[in-house]
């Protein structure tokens, strides 16, 4: 009945999938399985999935902690190859699993294909990484004394990640933490297992031993829980929420792990008079409503010049309302749904309250149920003009396809504007006044900023990460992604003492 190493999973089919412990596919071991659904038509199954508990947990993290001397002691440039393998089989799969993530995801098919190639150049980038130096020579105060750093692995790390981007972020994450020695249990988000499986399969394919890479399927409370609390695994990454980023810090604080991590945004994009208007607009829409706004880096806040405010709202009006909502799998699809019906209703809810605040809703804010679209998440792409900057649509994460536009007398107040929120994660200016795009970069509070580009998009080798509420000082990916997955370690060597050096200790004048 377990199938796990299926390649894939044909619509209604009703597949089950197992986790990977060890080495091996296994069901859960109390034989539970949840069901993954298509949130574009919810009555089109994806696949049942193992609803794991904490003995499975347990097992994951015994594989894992059996295998991490193991691991550690491998060279780097076998796990290099290791990485490098996986990758190219991904690539080879990358329309299969592209479709397959649009399918349980509801990114836009170009979008779902443009994941899983970014989680190829993720595996590359990191087989590289693996073979750059991993630490520093330094002189000492004995010059007989041969004294560096190393770069040492953690051990075993827990890597829980969120469904918007089910298999570039598993890849961020746990290619480094692979890289660089640590063995990993993985705990992806329950509404996108099937992109974690295809992970780990090509991972387990490309060769890794066993336990060094588990994966365990099933709900926050059972799972992700009693791996956070298990004393064995020594760092945590996670991306996802601000509130379980909060439980996440007291439960690593208490017991003194490692803890990595990535949270929400509340992402500007200040558009100036001067600006070129065309071009910001296309970035602004895309930045807003690409992945139907959920990303945390998605721009939610258009904070626009008074004297272009008008003129923009308009044009941002029928770009917004002209866009086409539907099965992400058809290729005029623009935006497809939210992850499910769920998300949609709490979002059509918070358009509601914005409403009710005194945002004049200027697009979309309802649910679409016509043309197909009866059993699927649709919400139409939605803008609010004359956001008050501190009401809650100013200042909260909704994380779907809306968007608040603030005016604002001048870049003075743009500025206070934009970084007048408890988030920091990324944002965007548009102008063609280069004083003031080095200002914006010096003086906003943002971990990643743009300047005459949308607020969303990472590219593997530089560092991703946000400051204030929206992460944790510690920075993904590029050669930031090293300082996380690892510790480190400084060395001393000296020679014996030797009469030789003796006599060049004595000669140096060391004490
Ligand atoms: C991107 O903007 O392409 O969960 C990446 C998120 C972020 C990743 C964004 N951690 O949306």
């Amino acid at each position: 009945m377990v199938s796990a190493k299926a390649q894939s999973a044909s619509p209604g089919t009703g597949e089950v999938f197992a986790n990977y412990i060890g080495g091996q596919w296994r069901s859960a071991a109390a034989g539970e399985t949840f069901e993954n659904r298509n949130p574009s038509n919810t009555t089109e199954l994806v696949g049942h999935f193992a609803a794991s508990a904490s003995e499975d947990v347990d097992a994951a993290v015994t594989a894992a902690a059996e295998a991490a001397e193991g691991w550690r002691r491998t060279s780097a440039i076998a796990r290099a190859h290791v990485l490098h393998a996986a990758a190219n089989l991904l690539e080879a799969r990358v329309p299969a699993v592209g479709r397959e993530l649009t399918r349980e995801e509801g990114k836009t098919l170009k979008e779902g294909v443009g994941e899983t190639t970014r989680a190829v150049q993720i595996l590359r980038y990191f087989a590289g990484e693996a073979q750059q130096p991993s630490g520093e020579h330094y002189p000492s105060m004995n010059p007989l004394t041969l004294l560096y750093t190393e770069r040492e692995p953690i051990g075993v790390v827990g890597i829980i990640t969120p469904w918007n981007f089910p298999i570039a972020i598993p890849a961020w994450k746990i290619a480094p933490a692979l890289a660089f020695g640590n063995t990993v249990v993985f705990k992806p988000a329950s509404l996108t297992p099937l992109c974690a499986v295809r992970l780990v399969e090509v991972l387990a394919e490309a060769g890794l031993p066993p336990g060094v890479l588990n994966l365990v399927t099933g709900s926050a409370s059972a799972v992700g829980d009693p791996l956070t609390r298990d004393e064995r695994v020594a760092a945590i990454s996670f991306t996802g929420s601000n509130a379980v980023g909060a439980e996440l810090r007291k439960i690593a604080a208490a017991r003194g792990a490692k803890l990595q991590l990535e949270l929400g945004g509340k992402n500007p994009a200040i558009v100036l008079a001067d600006a070129d208007v065309d071009h910001a607009l296309g970035h602004v829409v895309a930045g807003a409503m690409m992945s139907t706004g959920q990303k945390c880096t998605a721009t939610s806040r258009a904070i626009v010049e008074r004297s272009l405010v008008d003129r923009f709202t308009d044009r941002l009006t029928e770009r917004v309302a002209g866009l086409n909502v539907g099965d992400p799998l058809l290729p005029d699809t623009q935006i497809g749904p939210l992850i499910n019906d769920e998300a949609a209703d709490r979002v059509s809810e918070e358009v509601k309250q914005a409403e009710a605040a005194g945002a004049r809703l200027v697009a979309g804010g309802q649910r679409l149920t016509d043309n197909g679209r009866g059993n699927g998440a649709f919400l139409a792409p939605t803008l609010f003009a004359d956001v008050a900057a501190s009401s809650r649509l100013g200042q909260e994460e909704l994380f779907g396809p809306v968007l608040g536009v603030i005016p604002v007398s001048d870049m003075d107040e743009a500025m206070e504007v934009a970084n007048n929120v408890r988030f920091g994660l990324s944002a965007s200016l548009f102008t063609r006044d280069l004083g003031k795009a080095l200002a914006f970069a010096q003086s906003i509070q943002a971990g990643i900023v743009h300047v005459n580009s949308e607020t969303a998009g990472a590219e593997p080798h530089v560092p991703f990460g946000g400051m204030k509420g929206s992460s944790s000082y510690s920075r993904e990916q590029g050669k930031a992604a090293r300082e996380f997955f690892t510790q480190l370690k400084t060395v001393y060597i000296d020679p014996p003492p030797t009469p030789v050096a003796e006599a060049e200790r004595r000669a140096s004048g060391a004490a």
